[in-house]
């Protein structure tokens, strides 16, 4: 397959996506309460920060590298994770992590990903081999089950395949009805598991249902805590009460996200959460934001803001629509290119330097 040869920022690939995907399924992805498949809260957000850049400074020896849960990253940019990639292309989850090994850049896989997570780790490890690349820590992330046995047996799974953390996802228990999946793409790592069953009657909407008796609490969190070693990081906080609640129970880092606005209307963009999450949870506790993450100055926006770490959703499915493998690591190499160019035209050689001294708000 080869790529169009307009493909310069990662709306591009947004742009040719439409016309790659059946139109329901460009509508499933694009889904949330803002346009371009972008809140406007986080637009908002990220274009109401110009820079302040400093002239001048020493740009030798800089790098993208972080350290993040006792992991080494090459880059702050992680892949958000996305349920059923096999939608947007028949090789779904395997192009993807394909693509991420290749350009170094670690992958958070969704439970309800269309191929299983063994597969996906096993072509993982034999991408770093074929490249000579050390392995990236992915991550893999986990929707309670209905039973704790079978979340348990997710987490047991991942643990074996080699997953590096947990990444619970607490803001979408209860949603509206899920997309009517094609013939040939499945929830592949719950195969045999019947979905929770959701009663409506006139005397029983919602409330009431076991959609809704079943919700995930936090005794779940302090439940899940105690069963694995690996790094827990929670995703979608948004409260910082909660963020306070997550780290007295044990949470290892927190990704502050509105779900790409598809769960909750008129909620904030995680970038404005960000300094009152960090007053309460303190210094320590590493923060990741998501939410319309397209280029490479709203990395460094972020991160200025305060975030140890982006990751981003919706441009992996549109680069897997457009090109497959090639497009998400040729997306990924943009979004790399366009940090890198940030940073150093900021004055920025170190992600470090990233601070909120690189800004000006209104
Ligand atoms: C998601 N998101 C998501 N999150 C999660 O924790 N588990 C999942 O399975 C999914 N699945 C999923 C599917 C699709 C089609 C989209 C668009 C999003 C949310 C995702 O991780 C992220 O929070 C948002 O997409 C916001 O980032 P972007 O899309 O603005 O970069």
């Amino acid at each position: 397959m080869s790529l169009p040869s307009d493909l310069h920022r990662l709306a591009d690939y947004q742009r040719h996506a439409q016309a790659c995907l059946p139109e329901d399924v460009w509508q499933h992805i694009q889904e949330g309460n803002g346009h371009d498949g972008v809140p406007d809260a986080d637009r908002m957000a990220l274009d109401a920060i110009s820079f302040v850049p400093r002239r001048l400074v020493d740009l030798r020896g800089g790098s993208t590298v972080i350290d993040l849960l006792g992991q080494r990253h090459a880059s702050p940019i992680l892949l958000a994770p996305v349920a059923y990639q096999r939608l947007a292309h028949p090789e779904g989850e395997m192009a993807t992590i394909r693509a991420a090994t290749a350009m170094g850049v670690s992958m958070v896989l969704s439970t309800l990903s269309s191929v299983t997570l063994e597969e996906v780790a096993q072509a993982g490890r034999e991408a770093a081999r074929e490249l000579g690349r050390s392995l990236r820590p992915h991550w893999f992330q986990l929707y309670l089950q209905p039973s704790r046995e079978m979340s348990l047996s997710l987490v047991r799974r991942a643990e074996e395949a080699g997953y590096q953390s947990i990444v619970l996802t607490v803001d979408a228990a209860v949603k509206r009805a899920g997309f009517p999946l094609p013939p040939g793409v499945e929830a592949a790592n719950l195969r045999g598991v019947a979905p929770a069953r959701q009663v409506t009657g006139h005397e029983a909407i919602l409330l009431g249902t076991p959609l809704a008796e079943q919700a995930p609490r936090w005794e779940d969190l302090a439940w899940l805590r105690a069963q694995t070693s690996l790094p827990l990081v929670i995703k979608g906080l948004v409260a910082p009460q909660d963020g306070r609640m997550a780290a007295d129970m044990g949470a290892d880092a927190i990704i502050l996200s509105n779900h790409g606005g598809r769960v909750l209307d008129s909620m904030p963009a995680a970038l404005d959460m960000l300094a009152p999450m960090r007053a309460a949870v303190g210094a320590a506790m590493p923060l990741l934001v998501d939410g319309g993450i397209r280029s490479g100055s709203d990395v460094v926006k972020a991160l200025a803001m305060g975030a140890q770490g982006v990751l981003v959703g919706r441009p992996q499915m549109h680069a897997l629509a457009v090109g497959g493998l090639a497009g998400v690591a040729h997306m990924l190499h943009m979004l790399r290119a366009e940090l890198e160019l940030a940073m150093a035209q900021l004055g920025c050689p170190r992600v470090a330097a990233i601070t909120g001294e690189c800004l000006m708000r209104p």
